[in-house]
Parts: C-alpha cells; sequence; structure tokens
C-alpha cells in the first residue's frame, strides 16, 4: 500500500485540551486515527508524527524526499517563519499538501504569511480534522491510482512544480 506521510509540528500533540474553541475538542490521538482510516479507504497508509522539534521535522522531511514519499504537513508555527523547513520542503519529490485546522487568514496578522506555501501543491485550512482528510484525498489524486511508495514519478510530473 502507498504510504503518506502526516507531520505535525509545535503544540499539535496537545490538541484536544490546546485552545479548544480554535482548534477543537479532538485529541492528537483522534486526528491521528482519523487519518489512518481516512488514509486506509483511499488505499494509502498513513504515517502520523508529531514534533515540537524543528530539526526532527526537517529530518522527516528529508526522510520523505528520499523516499518519494507524498506528505500531509502541518507545520504549526513553523509556518510563519521557518525558512529551513521551507528549504527542506522545496527538494521534495512527491506531492505535499499544507494544512491546518484553523484559518489563519482569519486570524492575527502574524499567522497570514505561510513560508511553507510556495513549495506545497496547495493549501487546506479552517476545516478542522476535515482539512486532513480533504489533503489525504488530495494526496491520492496527486500521486495517481495505483502508484506504489517509491514510484510517484519525477519532479515535473502531474502533481509537482
Ligand atoms: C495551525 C495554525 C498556526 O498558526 C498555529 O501556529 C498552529 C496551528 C492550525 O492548524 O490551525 O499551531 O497550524
Amino acid at each position: 500500500m502507498r504510504q503518506v506521510f502526516v507531520l505535525n509540528g509545535p503544540n499539535l500533540g496537545r490538541l484536544g485540551t490546546r485552545e479548544p474553541e480554535v482548534y477543537g475538542s479532538a485529541s492528537f490521538d483522534d486526528l491521528a486515527a482519523e487519518c489512518r482510516a481516512v488514509a486506509a479507504k483511499l488505499g494509502l497508509q498513513a504515517d502520523v508524527r508529531q514534533t515540537d522539534d524543528e530539526t526532527e521535522l526537517i529530518g522527516w522531511v528529508h526522510e520523505a524526499a528520499d523516499g518519494r514519499i507524498p506528505v500531509v504537513l502541518n507545520p504549526a508555527a513553523f509556518t510563519h517563519y521557518s525558512y529551513a523547513l521551507r528549504d527542506a520542503l522545496a527538494m521534495r519529490t512527491a506531492p505535499l499538501v499544507e494544512v491546518h485546522l484553523s484559518n489563519p487568514a482569519a486570524r492575527e496578522s502574524f499567522r497570514h504569511n505561510s513560508v511553507v506555501a510556495g513549495v506545497a501543491d496547495g493549501t487546506i485550512a479552517g476545516f478542522g480534522v476535515m482539512s486532513y482528510r480533504l489533503a489525504l484525498e488530495a494526496i491520492a489524486e496527486l500521486a495517481g491510482p495505483g502508484d506504489p511508495a517509491g514510484e510517484a514519478g519525477p519532479p515535473g510530473g502531474a502533481g509537482f512544480r
């Protein structure tokens, strides 16, 4: 089954108790279980990870690039300032969808800019856990039916810049 990484940045491990009026009541474990279930229905095997550490997150992005593994990424606060993460993502070799639970464009001005958006295929924001579901659907389409992990095609093909 084709693999997809669902990577999550800082403070997302606190979902459920973290500002539930903004991020909803689902815990990170709930989110991870939902992603795995949705992915399985799409013929994907989701490897769902979360870290508060920029170095670790960049390491996972390198791992995805080396393995030609598509990525759904919620960079959390790194979205707004991590050029190191952006540069790592620019080396991607498979589809990338940026996701957010909330709608950063409707929040504080420091959240309006994403340094990641320009290297992603697209961004889905504002739909809570549904943002991840929609992103996985996009990944399934972009990666193409039946492409096994590691054979998603060269940069420049469908779903790539
Ligand atoms: C977030 C939005 C970011 O601005 C924030 O720093 C987060 C979560 C979201 O999913 O809505 O940590 O990425």
